[in-house]
């Protein structure tokens, strides 16, 4: 009989129910499919218990990758009704139905992260998707960047962090009058609260109408896409992981061209995102050349990447001990802050874990511990939830989340 459950074994049970053969779904009702980043992330999560599933994981991922190079933000292996919008209005044209964004590359980081913990059982598995996790960070280098080298996303949802305040001014340069009649299955599913506002909704679905349109040809959708806008996520992301890729081919003895030149220019591009009048790095509209004037979580990645800033290190202290459950998604003292919608406030696990493995690589072993420490306090004591309100702590948005338990497996809940 089992009177209690310990927290990692509820984080175990939670990546098994999750499990849909090969994938891993974030949660049930809410988001039903494969996930980009979430799919990273469960990896390491796997790790800790079943090193050959984190490796399917990641295969899998890959298994829909498009002729191009680039990996869609969402594989519909299975057809789900409970979800909007689903294949049919995306219209991808990769080898699985799929969406036509992409998402921040978090797989080849976490794949060096899964091959670490077991490089014998990981070596040939690493080898074998090398080439495709390279061609995905060609795909960023082609069509991503901007003309200082910093990664744009092309939707919010391609960023990940779908409501930022970092996207309100490209927002109000799309015109959704004529997006028609559409049926969110979000709200029914989470508190509306919660989520995105009908505004952004209409300009979500409205990226995707074009992007469908011009068959998801990036040469087509450089000149039509309304939104273009460099940001922290996009930018720390894709830095770090050429920085591992780099890594795993001269470890592993394979040849990579470019992948020096290629770092040196996404580290330019990063530092370019530093806004000296904000004292943050920001997201820019690369259409307009606007900053965002936006604080996020996303901002704090920079060690991630692979970038030091001591105005950085002075705001993560200044988080860790006046937020009470940091790091929130957007600076609290700023009037855009809503404490449960989504990007605009709330706190994300995975996100600290990866400004935590960044800031302990970078020696800043404190803030990382403390950091570390405050995000196993949240989840375990209240739950494995999407996210968090960073004031009182209360859960938000769906529940049993895979990313939250693979999070509390890999980072958090490590004695
Ligand atoms: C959603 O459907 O809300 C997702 O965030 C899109 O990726």
């Amino acid at each position: 009989m089992n009177y209690y459950t310990t927290p990692s074994e509820s984080a175990r049970n939670i990546l098994i129910a999750n499990d849909r053969g090969g994938y891993t779904i974030p949660t049930s009702g809410l988001y039903p499919y494969q996930w980009n980043w979430d799919s990273a992330v469960a990896a390491l999560g796997f790790a800790e218990f079943d090193i050959d599933r984190a490796w399917v994981e990641l295969e899998t991922l890959f298994s829909g990758q498009w002729a191009d190079g680039m990996v869609p933000h969402i594989l519909f292996h299975k057809p789900d009704p409970g979800y909007f919008p689903g294949p049919d209005v995306w219209g991808g044209t990769g080898p699985i139905a799929s969406s036509g964004v992409t998402q921040p590359p978090l797989a080849a980081t976490m794949a060096r992260r899964v091959w670490e913990k077991d490089r014998v059982v990981g070596e040939a598995r690493l080898r074998a998707l090398f080439p495709a996790m390279l061609a995905w960070h060609r795909w960023f280098m082609n069509w991503r960047l901007d003309e200082h080298g910093a990664v744009c996303t092309t939707h919010p949802w391609e960023a990940g962090r779908d409501n930022a305040p970092d996207w309100d001014g490209a927002m109000a340069g799309i015109d959704a009058s004529d997006v028609g009649e559409y049926q969110r299955r979000d709200t029914s599913h989470v508190n509306s609260a919660d989520r995105p506002t009908k505004y952004d909704y209409d300009r979500y679905i409205k990226l995707v109408q074009i992007g469908r349109e011009a068959g998801w040809d990036q040469a087509k959708l450089l000149e039509l896409n309304p939104f273009r806008v460099a940001d922290p996520t996009m930018s720390f992301t894709t830095l770090r992981a050429a920085r591992d890729l780099l890594t795993i081919s001269q470890e592993l003895g394979i040849a990579a061209e470019g992948l020096n030149a290629d770092v040196a220019r996404l580290e330019a591009g990063a530092r370019s995102l530093w806004n000296e009048a904000l004292g943050a790095f920001d997201a820019r509209d690369a259409h307009t050349g606007e900053w965002a004037e936006s604080v996020s979580n996303a901002s704090y990645l920079c060690w991630y990447g692979g970038i030091d800033s001591s105005q950085m290190l002075d705001r993560v202290k200044t988080v860790l001990t006046t937020v009470p459950h940091p790091i929130p998604s957007y600076d609290p003292n700023m009037p855009k802050f809503d404490e449960r919608r989504y990007w605009r406030g709330p706190t994300w696990a995975f996100m600290n874990m990866l400004a935590g493995f960044g800031l302990a690589e970078m020696g800043h072993g404190v803030e990382a511990e403390a950091l570390r420490l405050k995000t196993a306090r949240l989840i375990a004591g209240h739950g494995f939830a999407e996210y968090y309100d960073p004031i009182t702590g209360s859960p938000a948005g769906g529940n049993s989340f895979t990313w939250t338990a693979a999070v509390w497996l890999h980072w958090a809940g490590r004695n």
